[in-house]
């Protein structure tokens, strides 16, 4: 039997990395084989790209160059890692994907969500989440936890802010896989509304 896959996206500072782990172990709990990844990331050609794109100069590639190689990660990241234990009954989790790349590169960027669309058919196919939690909070209420900050973090708050504007419109274009979320409380809290998501929407 197959098993599920599982996005997780959003601004930055949300809580998705905490809460990728802290849901992974809530449903090891209950008894599934569960696997956590992330994006840009998840195999070693994967995490190398991830290096390139996270670090320097804000303006040092093109948007078309950066969703390109988010593209040329997914691929690997797809066809070595996610279809694979899918298949073999695993669930997924997976911590940012291409939803971040229409929102990012797409809306943020003014490529076109639908572009980005069409580069991720292209690149991997029909094969999409089952279900996408996309964790909804305004730019400047996150929690703070942006430590270390990244190429995309150093955009500039209107950038991020637009950002987070290009996964409401995601939400809306994609109602059968995409949850819109408010990620507003405690650790304890989120963690309860995505579980009670996860087993509404997956039975799981
Ligand atoms: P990461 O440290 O994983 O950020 P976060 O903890 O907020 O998830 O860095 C990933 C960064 O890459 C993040 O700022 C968003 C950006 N990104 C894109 O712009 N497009 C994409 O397709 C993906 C997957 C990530």
């Amino acid at each position: 039997m197959a098993g599920f896959f599982i996005t997780f996206e959003g601004g930055e500072g949300v809580g998705k990395t905490t809460q990728t782990k802290l849901i992974a172990d809530k449903l090891r709990g209950l008894g599934h084989d569960v696997i956590t990844t992330r994006e840009p990331g998840g195999t070693p050609l994967g995490e190398k790209i991830r290096s390139i794109l996270l670090k320097g100069d804000v303006d040092k590639m093109e948007p078309m160059t950066e969703a390109l190689l988010f593209t040329a990660v997914r691929n690997d990241h797809v066809n070595q890692v996610i279809k694979p234990a899918v298949q073999s009954g695993k669930i997924v989790i997976c911590d940012r994907f291409f939803d971040t790349t229409s929102a990012y590169q797409g809306f943020a960027h003014g490529l076109g969500i639908d572009r980005m669309e069409e580069l991720y058919k292209l690149s991997v196919g029909d094969f999409k989440p089952d279900l996408t939690i996309i964790f909804d909070i305004a730019h400047d209420k996150s929690h703070g936890i942006l430590t270390e900050m990244n190429r995309f973090e150093n955009m500039g708050d209107e950038w991020l802010s637009k950002g987070a504007q290009g996964f409401r419109e995601v939400a809306k274009l994609h109602p059968e896989r995409c949850v819109l979320m408010d990620s507003v409380g405690t650790i304890d809290e989120v963690s309860s509304r995505i579980m009670k998501i996860i087993n509404e929407k997956l039975g799981l």
